[in-house]
This record gives C-alpha cells, structure tokens and sequence, in this order.
C-alpha cells in the first residue's frame, strides 16, 4: 500500500520549554469547540484533494497533544477513517508529556484509537529536568513510561542528551537505565541551542556552553554503540528501533512520500495532478481559526531541482541510504559522478547497487556533504 500520513499539530503547551523553538503558545483559553469545528473542515477540504488515498498512518504532534481533549482526537481519528480510510496496520501516534496528570488520559487516547505513544521524557534525572524546565520529575517520567507500555501497542520516548556539564560516564548510565526498561523505539536528540529561545539567552550571557567535539561525536557514537548492544540499532540519525518497529509516520518523511498537515504552522508534501507541493498552513492560533482553508494553506509548486534536493536531505537521514534512481527521477538528472566520487574519498558517503548512503563520519556533516553533491547540479 503506497504510504499517505496526516499530521495534526496541537500547539498548546503547559509552559513553554526554554529549549524549544516548535511553534507553541501557553495553554490558555482553548476554544476545543471552535478547534472541533475548524479541524473537521481543513479535514473535509483535504480529502477533496486527495481522493482515493488510504491513510498509513495519523500523527498527533506538538505543542502537547496529550492536553487535547481525548473525544476530539477521537473524533478526528473517526473523520479520517470515513474520509479516506485506514489501512489495515495504520499507526495512530500521539505525542504525550507525562505528567501524572496527562496519564490519567492515556486510557481515553487508547479507548479513541492512539495505538502508539511518543513520551516527551527527555531525561530521566530530576536535575536535568529542571535544568531543561519540564513541568515533571523523573519518577513520573517512569510511572508513565509504565503506564504507557502495559496500555498502547507501541511506545517510544524522546531523550535529550549532551547538556552541558554532563558526562560520558552518566549518559551511559542514564541511557542504559532506559533501554533497560524494554522499549523497542527511542528518540535521542542532542540538545542544540536554538534561535530566539530562553537558553540561546543564556549561552549568550555565558550562563553555560554545550560540550564542544570531539566530546559531542563521543556522545554521539556512545549512543549509537548502547542501543545497537540493546538491539536497537539506529534506522535514522535520532532514531533506533528494533526491526520492524520503526516510526512509520516519520518514515514517510524520510522516503519523501506524501503527507498532509492540519494545524497551526503544519506542514505537507502533496502530490497533485503529477505536481509536487510544500504545503504549509498559517502559524498564528487566531488566524488558523480565523481563516477559511484558502486563505491557511498554501501550496507551493515544487521545481524537480527542489525536490530532488528535500529527497537527499530527508533520505540520507536514513541508514538504508538513498536510491540514486529515484533521485534521477525527481531531479531530472544524475548526481555528480566527481561529488560522489569527492565524497567518496572522503569517507563520508558509500555506493553499492545504486544506493547512496553515509558513514558514520559522513552522519555527522549531513547539510555539508548534500551541499557538496548539489554543488554543482
Ligand atoms: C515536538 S517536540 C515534543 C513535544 C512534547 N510536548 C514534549 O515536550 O515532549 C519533539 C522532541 O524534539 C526534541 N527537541 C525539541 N527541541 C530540542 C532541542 N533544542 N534540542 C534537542 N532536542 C529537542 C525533544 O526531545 C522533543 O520531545
């Protein structure tokens, strides 16, 4: 079945963390009733779009959709079911924060149709949860990672690692506790200091500095050696799985395949009488309940050079690589035999059967090493 995914954003959050640059706002005056109303006709306007698909796979992301209202997830889910379809083995993912308080949902969520949890833990040390401004400890980042594993069919969990003044030594044990606790898929994000956030204040004022390499390649290949001795090798540059438990939805994404986004600031990739589209809604909250779909959305013809860019940087994301073939084809011609050979050399990217992949070394300089191949296509 040709893959084809929804992402619904929810961008309400109990407090807004100093790291994050997502496109959030405080949980404040939620109008579920007018956000019931104004998803189920985006929901309408793009099935007419994109008749005749089945979708794969659905995706709650934030913000914090775990503070939604679980009859509205579901009856969202409902919608799309009616609209186009689930596949059989459709993968229904929300993102969740675990407060106690937010757990006290999880069985509502499993009841409207989530089957798989993505929990924002992000450590599991209070001291580094307080440093990263969580509005939960670390017993309560467990109790749901326990919760959450008796209750939905699949559960991953989001960890930030290389903060400041952390060492190797306790991100080994931290992590080793984690995939002790028999999950099959994990997220391990190092944490980056993004613009016009409180910490990107802080690192100004010089409050603290992020490890500096090679200790952050050390991090970086720790992580890789711990969760492939756990049997959970990496499919993705943050991502590990055990076989078969890969995230569906992002994978759509990384094979650059079609999916739609409602929501405040949601993006989407649309494949429309042969024309590829970036698909992009409005990010202000007012004007995304405000406006009518033609006025939110806006669709941007992508030009083959474009697309065959946004499928080497999605792509080479991935362990599998890149097919060449299927670069040639959106892009319209052949990467550059010298590029790749450069590249080659340099022991950052390797070939075999048409597939194009990176090296260990080639991971770590993703946006440098697509540069190069584009460099003179
Ligand atoms: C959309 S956010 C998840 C939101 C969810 N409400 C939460 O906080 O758990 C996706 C993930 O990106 C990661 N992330 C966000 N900002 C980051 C940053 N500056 N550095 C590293 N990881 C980050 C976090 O692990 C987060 O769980």
């Amino acid at each position: 079945m040709t893959a084809f995914g929804l992402y619904f954003h929810w961008p309400y959050c109990t407090r807004i963390c100093p790291y994050c640059d997502f496109n959030v706002v405080r949980n404040r005056d939620v109008d579920t009733a007018a956000w019931a109303f104004v998803l189920a006709r985006d929901l309408d306007w793009l099935a007419a779009k994109t008749a005749g698909r089945k979708l794969t796979s659905i995706y709650f992301g934030g913000g914090t959709p775990s503070l939604m209202p679980p009859s509205l997830a579901g009856a969202l889910i409902d919608q799309c079911t009616a609209l186009w379809g689930l596949a059989p083995d459709a993968e229904i993912t929300l993102e969740a924060n675990p407060t106690d308080a937010e757990q006290a949902r999880f069985a509502a969520f499993k009841t409207a149709g989530i089957n798989r949890l993505s929990l924002g833990i992000q450590s599991l040390r209070d001291q580094a949860l307080r440093f990263l401004g969580r509005n939960h400890s670390a017993a309560e980042a467990r109790r749901a990672l326990d919760l959450s594993l008796r209750l939905f069919d699949r559960t991953t969990l989001d960890l930030i690692y290389a903060r400041p003044d952390q060492s190797l030594a306790q991100w080994q044990a931290e992590l080793t506790e984690a995939l002790a606790t028999g999950i099959e898929h994990l997220s391990v994000y190092q944490l980056t200091v993004e613009p016009e956030t409180a910490f990107q204040k802080a690192v100004a004022r010089k409050a603290w500095a992020l490890p500096e390499d090679p200790l952050q390649a050390d991090f970086y290949d720790l992580t890789q050696g711990l969760c492939a001795d756990a049997g959970l090798p990496a499919y993705e540059i943050s991502n590990h799985a055990t076989p078969g438990q890969e995230s569906r939805h992002n994978l759509i994404y990384w094979h650059y395949q079609e999916y739609a986004g409602v929501g405040p600031g949601a993006h989407g990739r649309l494949l429309l009488d042969g024309t590829r589209y970036a698909v992009e809604t409005r990010k202000a909250v007012g004007d995304y309940l405000a406006l009518g779909q033609r006025d939110k959305f806006t669709l941007e013809p992508l030009s083959r050079a474009e697309q065959g860019a946004e499928y080497l940087l999605t792509g080479l994301r991935l362990t599998e690589g890149i097919n060449l073939q299927a670069y040639e084809q959106l892009a319209g011609l052949r990467l550059p035999a010298k590029q790749v050979q450069y590249l080659g050399e340099m022991a950052l990217i390797e070939v075999s059967d048409d597939i194009l992949r990176l090296t260990a070394a080639g991971r770590r300089v993703l946006n440098r090493v697509v540069l190069e191949l584009l460099a003179s296509s």
